[in-house]
């Protein structure tokens, strides 16, 4: 596994880590082959009722995995989000948060009432890094306006090698600039990039892999984290595809194959 700074915190996290929307409660195992393989970071919600699958994993070691959860965009009144926050607590079986997201922007709750609840939570312990989730390049420069005791340490946007909006608005650029991690979600397009539609891209990156020895899913991921800022959550079910996930790092793809990639779209 390779690991990026988060943010500006000096701490590091594996550049693949893994998703858990609609993950099954037989893709506890695929968590647990993710993990075996190093990829120690996992990626829930409230939203997605799987807190209680990945407290599951987390009996065993706790610390040694990166525990990201989001709070809904409903909850981001300031005790609204208190609550929610506890009930993710509960939920996870753990003491500490190591990133809170707020996972939509709601514009009709006022962005400083939410990020003093996220830094209230920090103060009391229950909370180690803020995060945000879906925030435009305006909505995130806001939102850091608004901080007062805390830093946003990250960024969880959909990005991927068929959905490259975070380039083309300058929220890559920007983050990059800033040291906000980009977190990918849908890395694999939630798992359209092997579709019917995206054929001519998938055997691209097929061959480009076979050029490693790499699967042309390894390729897309690799493309993703070789960007610098960025962790890719890939979400599987299936124990082989977290092993194939967690083996898109550990090697570099040339410049020229990721430009190569670049200009696919
Ligand atoms: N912040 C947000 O608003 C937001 C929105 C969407 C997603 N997310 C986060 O991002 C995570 C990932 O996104 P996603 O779930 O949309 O989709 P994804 O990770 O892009 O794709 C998941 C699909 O790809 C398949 N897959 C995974 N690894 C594979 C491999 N090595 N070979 C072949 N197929 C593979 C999975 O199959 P199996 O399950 O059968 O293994 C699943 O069908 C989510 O779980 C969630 O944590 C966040």
């Amino acid at each position: 596994m390779d690991y990026l700074e988060l943010g500006k915190t000096g701490e590091k996290i594996p550049k693949i880590g893994m998703g858990t929307w609609k993950l099954s409660r037989t893709g506890i195992e695929a968590l647990k082959a993710g993990i075996s393989s190093g990829s120690n970071f996992i990626d829930t919600a409230e939203m997605y009722q799987t807190e209680n699958l990945v407290a599951e994993v987390l009996t065993e070691d706790r610390d040694s995995i990166f525990i990201a959860t989001k709070v809904s965009p409903h909850n981001l009144r300031h005790d609204d989000l208190i609550k929610a926050c506890d009930r993710s607590l509960k939920a996870l079986g753990i003491k500490t948060i190591d990133l809170y997201q707020i996972h939509w922007p709601n514009n009709s709750i006022p962005i400083s009432e939410t990020m003093s609840a996220m830094e209230q939570l920090v103060s009391e312990g229950k909370v180690r890094h803020i995060g945000v989730s879906n925030f435009s390049l305006d909505e995130l420069k806001k939102a850091q306006e608004a901080m007062k005791s805390a830093e946003i340490v990250s960024n969880q946007v959909e990005y991927s090698v068929t959905e490259r909006n975070p380039e083309r608005s300058g929220l890559a650029k920007y983050c990059a600039s800033e040291k906000i991690t980009l977190i990918a979600y849908s890395p694999l397009g939630s798992g359209s990039i092997y579709s019917k539609e995206n054929r001519e891209i998938f055997d691209k990156l097929g061959a480009i892999g076979s050029r490693y020895g790499k699967s042309a899913i390894q390729s897309a991921l690799n493309w993703l984290v070789s960007k610098g800022n960025v962790s890719a959550i890939p979400k599987a079910n299936n124990p082989e595809h977290a092993r194939e996930n967690a083996g898109a790092c550990g090697w570099e793809m040339s410049i020229a194959d990721i430009n190569e990639i670049d200009s696919f779209l």
